[in-house]
C-alpha cells in the first residue's frame, strides 16, 4: 500500500508493461503517466522545485512561473498546488486547451503567448515574456527546465536507479528527447553505475536535437526547434529518429490492445522496435523504454482519424486500417 500526505509524493509507481506478444520482441514499457501530473515530468518539477527552495530562491511569497506547452506544466501546477505556491504557466496557442484548463483547474494561471519571435520560434517569444516578468518583478522565480541541471538529476536519482534495480541485466535502453532531462539523467547514472547498458536516444523527424533537420512537427513533448543545452549526445550509444506517422501508428497499435499512451510513447515504442527487430535479439536481451504520459490528452490529435487526416494525410489512415 502506498500511503501518501501530498499529491507531489507519488513519482515512481513501477509498473512496466511487457511488449513482446505485441512486437513479437521483448520490451518492457515503463509507463510513468500514473501519478497526481499524468507524466514523467512529475520528477522534475519536484526536483527543480526543492532545489529552489533549497538555494532560498524560492520563498513563500514567490511566484513560480514556467515556460511549458504541456506536461511540465501540469506537474508545476500539482507541485504549486501542493505546496501553497503561485504558478504562472506561460504557453503558446500550440498548447492542447485541454491541458490548458488542467492547469487552470489545479490553481495556476495560464498566459499564452501569441505571437512568434522573429524567427517563428514560440519557444523564444514564450521564454522572452518569461524573462520581461522576472525584471519587472523579483518575486518571479523561473526555474528554466531547458538549463536547470535538477531536470536530468531528477532522473539521474530516481527514473534511473528504480530501473537499475529492478533491471540487473540491463541491455539496452530507449529514452525519448524533449529537453533532455529523462534522457541525460539516464545516461550518466548508467554511464557511471553500469557502462555496458546501451543507451538509446530518441528523437522525432522535424526535430534539431542531435542535429536534426528542422521540419514540421504535431506531436508535443518530443522534439525541438532549437539546440537544447542539457544535451551531450557523446553520452548515448545511438540516436534513432522516428517520423511521427509512424509514432501515430504504433500508438493505435497500443490501443488496440487496451494501452492508451501519448504520441511519445508511440515514437520510443517505434524506434525500440526497429532497433531491436533489425538485430534479431533473442529473448534473452533485456529492453526498457520510457513511456513518458497516456494517451487521454491526445484523443482530439493522434487517436482523432480528422486531426490525423488533417496533419499526415490519408495515407497514415489506410495503413492503420489494414493494422
Ligand atoms: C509527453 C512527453 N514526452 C517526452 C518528454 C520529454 O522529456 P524530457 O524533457 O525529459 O526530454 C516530455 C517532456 O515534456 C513529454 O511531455
Amino acid at each position: 500500500m502506498t500511503v501518501i500526505s501530498g499529491a507531489h509524493e507519488l513519482l515512481d509507481t513501477e509498473v512496466y508493461v511487457d511488449l513482446r506478444d505485441l512486437l513479437g520482441t521483448p520490451l518492457y514499457l515503463k509507463c510513468e503517466g500514473f501519478n497526481f501530473a499524468g507524466s514523467v515530468k512529475m520528477r522534475p518539477a519536484v526536483w527543480m522545485v526543492a532545489a529552489a527552495q533549497r538555494d532560498g530562491v524560492l520563498h513563500a511569497g514567490s511566484t513560480l512561473i514556467e515556460s511549458s506547452s504541456g506536461n511540465l506544466g501540469v506537474a508545476l501546477a500539482v507541485v504549486a498546488a501542493a505546496k501553497g505556491l503561485r504558478f504562472v504557466c506561460v504557453t503558446d496557442p500550440k498548447c492542447n486547451p485541454s491541458t490548458a484548463r488542467l492547469i487552470r483547474a489545479l490553481g495556476a494561471e495560464v498566459i499564452t503567448v501569441d505571437e512568434p519571435d522573429a524567427e517563428g520560434s514560440y519557444l523564444a517569444a514564450r521564454k522572452e515574456y518569461v524573462r520581461r516578468k522576472c525584471a519587472e518583478d523579483p518575486s518571479y522565480v523561473w526555474l528554466n527546465q531547458y538549463e536547470n541541471p535538477a531536470n536530468w538529476i531528477s532522473h539521474y536519482e530516481n527514473t534511473a536507479a528504480h530501473i537499475a534495480k529492478r533491471f540487473p541485466a540491463l541491455d539496452t535502453l530507449f529514452i525519448g528527447t524533449g529537453t533532455g532531462g529523462t534522457l541525460m539523467g539516464c545516461a550518466r547514472y548508467f554511464r557511471e553505475h553500469r557502462p555496458a547498458v546501451r543507451i538509446i536516444g530518441v528523437d522525432t523527424e522535424g526535430s534539431v536535437n542531435f542535429s536534426g533537420t528542422p521540419g514540421p512537427r504535431h506531436i508535443p513533448g518530443l522534439g525541438a526547434s532549437t539546440l537544447m543545452p542539457l544535451i551531450d549526445e557523446a553520452l548515448l550509444d545511438e540516436v534513432v529518429r522516428v517520423p511521427e506517422t509512424e509514432a501515430v501508428g504504433m500508438c493505435r497499435r497500443l490501443a488496440s490492445k487496451g494501452l492508451l499512451f501519448g504520441g511519445s510513447t508511440g515514437t520510443v515504442v517505434s524506434a525500440a522496435a526497429r532497433w531491436l527487430g533489425g538485430r534479431g535479439l533473442g529473448p534473452s536481451h533485456i529492453a526498457v523504454a520510457i513511456a513518458p504520459d497516456l494517451g487521454e490528452r491526445y484523443i482530439d490529435s493522434i487517436y482523432h482519424d480528422a486531426w490525423v487526416a488533417e496533419h499526415y494525410g490519408r495515407a497514415p489512415l489506410e495503413l492503420l486500417e489494414q493494422l
